[in-house]
């Protein structure tokens, strides 16, 4: 079942920028930012569900794996030297303030998923290319609606076509560098694709946004963890929901044979949740259709969410008691 949306008639999302919240159209940052001037800065993709616990009568709020997306933004801002300017409590408390401005506002309704959006760049300095003395980040937070993929194209599978990855080598950094990305996000679309599949020296790396799994005779590839991918969220979540699923999962590199000869293929994402792959440069993955690994994954994956769901609205019930 698709999920309510937000009307079109909704007032513009609220946003957080530098410590004052201000509606989308009127935030701004001064064009010297070196996320601007440089893509200096990093970012994070965390979806926040509306979803509704077993006898609960309303929907909670539910930032998905946000002590995950949280640790990753720490460690992409270790990465490149600039200061955390939160601590994780921090984080989770200005993640609820802007969500709940927003469902207050009505921007986003209360039954509506979402995704919270977070950049942090190193700040405003007069050009130069090395990192200035004394500046403070620029920190910006924005909530909007999630649309997830719909049933009809869970239910066919996505195309998708594959190129040489020509992007820099530290993947595993959460940058706004992104153009890259952009190029090859740009190459799906001209190809009428979902996403472009990406390989670096003949072996499988991951798409524009989003981490690629492959399945063969059963067992659950992915490309180890390296500085050439993005440690996705959704690739620790997997590997436990095929655990779960008892089926078997291994991180090793996946040449383009293998890619081609996959009985299965998926990719991974915040926005995507997980999307079977059918169709790559034109040519039918496995039978052509989902298969019964992804079925499980992607149920394991709603029971995660279905559980999460339930610890959110404990919490919540804690809180209550003690207020
Ligand atoms: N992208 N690899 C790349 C290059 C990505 O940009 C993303 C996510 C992923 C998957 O990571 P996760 O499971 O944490 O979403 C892998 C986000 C959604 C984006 O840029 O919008």
């Amino acid at each position: 079942m698709n999920a309510p949306t937000t009307p079109d008639t909704a007032p513009d999302p609220l946003v957080w920028l530098n410590g004052e919240m201000t509606p989308l159209a009127e935030a701004r940052v001064p064009v010297l930012d070196r996320g601007f001037i440089f893509g200096d800065g990093i970012y994070e993709v965390v979806p926040a569900y509306a979803l509704t616990p077993d006898g609960a009568a309303a929907p909670v709020r539910v930032p998905f794996r946000i002590a995950h997306h949280l640790a990753r933004l720490e460690r992409s801002l270790g990465k490149v030297s600039i200061d955390n300017p939160f601590d994780e409590q921090g984080w989770r408390d200005l993640i609820a303030q802007v969500i709940d401005a927003n469902e207050r506002a009505g921007a986003i309704a209360r039954d509506v998923h979402a995704i919270v959006y977070i950049q942090v760049t190193r700040g405003v300095a007069k050009r130069g290319h090395a990192f200035p003395a004394g500046i403070r980040p620029t920190v910006f937070t924005m909530v909007t609606p999630l649309v997830l993929p719909g049933d009809a194209q869970r239910a066919s599978g996505v195309r998708c076509v594959s190129a040489e990855d020509r992007r820099w080598l530290h993947c595993d950094i959460k940058s706004v560098s992104l153009l890259g990305n952009v190029l090859m996000a740009q190459h799906a679309a001209e190809h009428d694709a979902a996403e472009t599949i990406q390989l670096r020296d003949g072996f499988v790396t991951e798409a524009s946004s989003s981490n690629v799994w492959v399945v063969r005779d059963g067992v659950l590839y992915a490309p180890p963890l390296s500085n050439r991918i993005l440690e996705g969220i959704r690739y620790g979540l997997l590997e436990e929901l095929a655990a779960e699923c008892g089926i078997r999962f291994e991180a090793r590199e996946i040449d383009e044979a293998t890619l081609r000869a996959a009985d299965e293929l998926m990719i991974s994402s915040a926005t995507k949740e997980l999307l079977p792959v059918t169709e790559l440069d034109g040519r039918p993955v496995g039978s052509g259709e989902p298969g019964p690994v992804y079925a499980a994954l992607f149920a394991a994956y709603q029971r995660a969410k279905a559980r999460a769901a339930s610890e959110c609205a404990a919490v919540a019930t804690q809180e209550e008691v003690k207020r």
